[in-house]
């Protein structure tokens, strides 16, 4: 699945990040701190008017490939049950309004912590008795972003439990903790240095709700983790695995910290 796209290289990732990284100049006033009480500001603000504009136009929004290509795995059989998506949830449209909007959530059953794509595997293994998708793969980028799609404008809704609490601690921390060879937190940069300009980027608040995003770097739509892991690589930090405990418990105290922003999936990103 490629698409031509017109896309700036400009500002690519340079080598000494840390001396770019001081070169940071103000562009855009720095929205609201926290969370406190207005929703953060999702990253599209940030993102020039032609993208903005190219991202709300279905036709135009290359991430729409993926949603095509959702829509018409969840109509499709597969696996031992012969049974597709739609044969247990019936219309996408109904059944899964607002479902993205609340994960990452505890299964109560085992007590695991799953964004979506685990969702959907769990699905494909327990219900369709088929092979689990690889992380990152089309189908589960497609499946996962085809779901997202059916929140689209509302407001993300992931509350702490006591199921959860544990889970959303251990990804507060991670994201207060100075990391890498630059001994930067995430915070520094998505709280601290929100709206400021980084190597051809402005930096947001770190907002998970467009993905599965189209990123232009990368020439296709990718998970939030794979955002993640540009971020822990830019800052020369491990880089934990797709699907990993600790961007899973990142993925939810991102989504507590974005309550109430609204689902754009699929966004465009540089
Ligand atoms: C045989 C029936 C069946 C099939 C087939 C099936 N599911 Fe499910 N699905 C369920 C049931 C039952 C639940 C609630 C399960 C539970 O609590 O364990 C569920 C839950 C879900 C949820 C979570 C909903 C929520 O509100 O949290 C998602 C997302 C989902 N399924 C996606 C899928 C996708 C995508 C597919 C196709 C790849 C699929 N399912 C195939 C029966 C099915
Ligand atoms: C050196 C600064 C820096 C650090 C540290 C950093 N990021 Fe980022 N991050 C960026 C830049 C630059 C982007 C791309 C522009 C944007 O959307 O903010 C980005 C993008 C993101 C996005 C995507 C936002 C969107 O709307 O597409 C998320 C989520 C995110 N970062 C989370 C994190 C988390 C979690 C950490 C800590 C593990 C982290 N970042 C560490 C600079 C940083």
């Amino acid at each position: 699945m490629s698409v031509a796209m017109k896309q700036t290289v400009s500002g690519r990732a340079s080598h000494s990040a840390l001396a770019a990284f001081f070169c940071v100049a103000a562009v855009v006033a720095a929205g609201p701190a926290s969370a406190g009480g207005e929703p953060l500001p999702s990253g599209t603000s940030f993102l020039t008017q032609s993208l903005q504009a190219q991202q709300s136009d279905e036709a135009t929004n290359p991430g729409m490939l993926w949603i095509s290509e959702g829509a018409l795995i969840w109509q499709t059989p597969d696996g031992a049950s012969g049974a597709s998506c739609a044969t247990c949830h019936g219309d996408a449209g109904t059944s899964m309004k607002g479902v993205a909007a609340s994960y990452p959530k505890v299964y109560g059953k085992t007590g695991e912590l799953l964004n979506l794509e685990k969702r959907i595997n769990l699905c494909r293994t327990s219900q369709q008795n088929a092979e689990p998708y690889a992380y990152e793969s089309d189908p589960l980028l497609a499946l996962t972003a085809f779901i997202a799609r059916q929140s689209l404008g509302q407001p993300i809704n992931v509350q702490i439990d006591d199921a959860s609490r544990a889970f959303y601690e251990r990804g507060k921390a991670m994201f207060y903790r100075r990391q890498g060879q630059l001994n930067l937190s995430c915070a520094q940069c998505h709280e601290a240095l929100a709206g400021k300009q980084l190597r051809g980027d402005t930096i947001s608040y770190g907002v998970g709700n467009g993905y599965p995003a189209y990123r232009l770097e990368w020439q296709t739509l990718g998970s939030l983790h794979r955002r993640l892991r540009s971020c822990s690589y830019g800052v020369r930090a491990r880089r934990f695995e797709f699907g990993s405990p600790e961007y899973l418990s990142l993925e939810l105290f991102l989504a507590v910290r974005a309550q109430g922003v609204p689902v754009e999936t699929p966004a465009i990103r540089r």
